[in-house]
């Protein structure tokens, strides 16, 4: 990775956020077996200087704010990569990722908002393809392990046949408070019909996958459409790849739940928080009780942990990829999002 030009291979920006400092701290651990230079940036200096100082790599420190085009160009124009953990990605990942194009930075985020990743493709990707330059957005548990996971299904299966693939997700993760701002910001746009998305085009040939609420007998529990980024950035890979994925594929995405009762515990408050945060009040309401900055605490997350199931169907045949982790969210995507840098 290194370039001589640049000081640093990798510039963590949204360090002090609360999934930021526990991706500085993975850094902390991995990136100098991998001889990376990298450093922390974010907007308050005080809590950088802070962060620097209980690292053990005490890595450097670079001002930036989203608000200052020109602090931006100043740390993008150091570094070889930016791994962005600042979000909500729609109100401040825009000129960041403006600023990496220009300043021929790779990008890479953590994001889950569909609409950002439409608007990175729509506004940067020619740049980026111009300038040889990588934006890659979803780099954390949205969408690394649905996109992982089919990809090692479809290789089991022919790859001339039409192929459906339904994958189940299992956590008893808890949220950070920027991950429900992000959501509560998700939802309101969503209310407003201002949530573009990029659109795959569908194989005459694909099978059809139901994307309702079912009991489904292969994992014995009920299954839950999940209207999360990740069936994009699948399908877009299938599309993108014809070669690995075949031409004629489908996919559906559902969080499981043990039991009937369960489902309505999960389903009935984003029912009510979807029709309701259409108001001012009540947006504001859940802004101060989830709070940016704050998330589950190392023993909770300790006690998190995830399973994928992918199941995959062509002419008859089932073919199964299963694998789990620990707490999804914040450790594991620390973890990805950093392997996902170093490459
Ligand atoms: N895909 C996944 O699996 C996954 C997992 C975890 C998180 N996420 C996403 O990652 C994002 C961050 O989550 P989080 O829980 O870490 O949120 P957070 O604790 O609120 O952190 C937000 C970060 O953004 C920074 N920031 C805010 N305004 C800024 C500005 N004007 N200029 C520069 N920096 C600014 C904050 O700086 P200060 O510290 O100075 O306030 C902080 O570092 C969210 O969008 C969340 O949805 C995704």
């Amino acid at each position: 990775m290194q370039n001589s030009t640049k000081k640093y291979d990798i510039v963590l920006f949204g360090a002090t956020g609360f999934t930021g400092q526990l991706i500085a701290e993975y850094l902390d651990k991995n990136a100098d077996k991998e001889h990376i230079r990298w450093c922390i940036a974010g907007r308050n200096e005080d809590k950088l200087k802070s962060l620097s100082h209980k690292l053990h790599a005490k890595p450097d420190i670079i001002l930036a704010d989203v608000t200052d085009t020109s602090s931006l160009d100043a740390m993008t124009g150091q570094s070889l990569c930016l791994m962005n953990a600042a979000g909500p990605y729609d109100w401040y990942g825009g000129k960041v990722v403006e600023s990496c194009v220009h300043n021929h930075c790779h990008y890479l985020d953590i994001t889950g908002e569909p609409s950002f990743v439409y608007h990175c493709f729509t506004d940067f990707h020619d740049l980026a393809e111009k300038n040889q330059l990588c934006i890659v957005n979803c780099c954390g548990f949205d969408s690394i392990p649905a996109d992982y996971a089919t990809w090692l299904t479809v290789q089991k299966l022919p790859k001339d046949l039409p192929k459906a693939v339904r994958l189940f997700i299992r956590t008893n993760a808890t949220f950070s408070g920027g991950t429900l701002t992000t959501a509560i910001n998700a939802l309101h746009q969503q209310s407003r019909g201002n949530m573009p998305y990029l659109k795959i085009p569908r194989h005459k040939d694909a099978p059809k996958v139901s994307k309702s609420l079912h009991f489904n007998k292969d994992i014995d529990a009920w299954a839950i459409p999940m209207p999360v980024v990740d069936p994009h950035i699948v399908k877009r890979s299938a599309w993108r790849m014809p070669d690995y994925y075949g031409q004629a594929i489908s996919y559906g995405q559902f969080f499981v739940r043990s039991s009937f009762l369960k489902v309505l515990k999960t389903i009935l408050p984003i029912a009510i928080a979807s029709l309701l945060v259409r108001f001012g009040w009540f947006r504001n309401y859940l802004l101060r009780k989830f709070r940016p900055g704050q998330g589950p605490s190392e023993k909770r997350r300790n006690e998190s942990k995830f399973e994928v199931i992918c199941i995959g169907e062509a002419d008859g045949q089932k073919v199964k990829t299963v694998f789990s982790g620990g707490d999804p969210g914040y450790n594991e995507t620390a973890k990805m999002f950093s392997e996902s840098a170093f490459v």
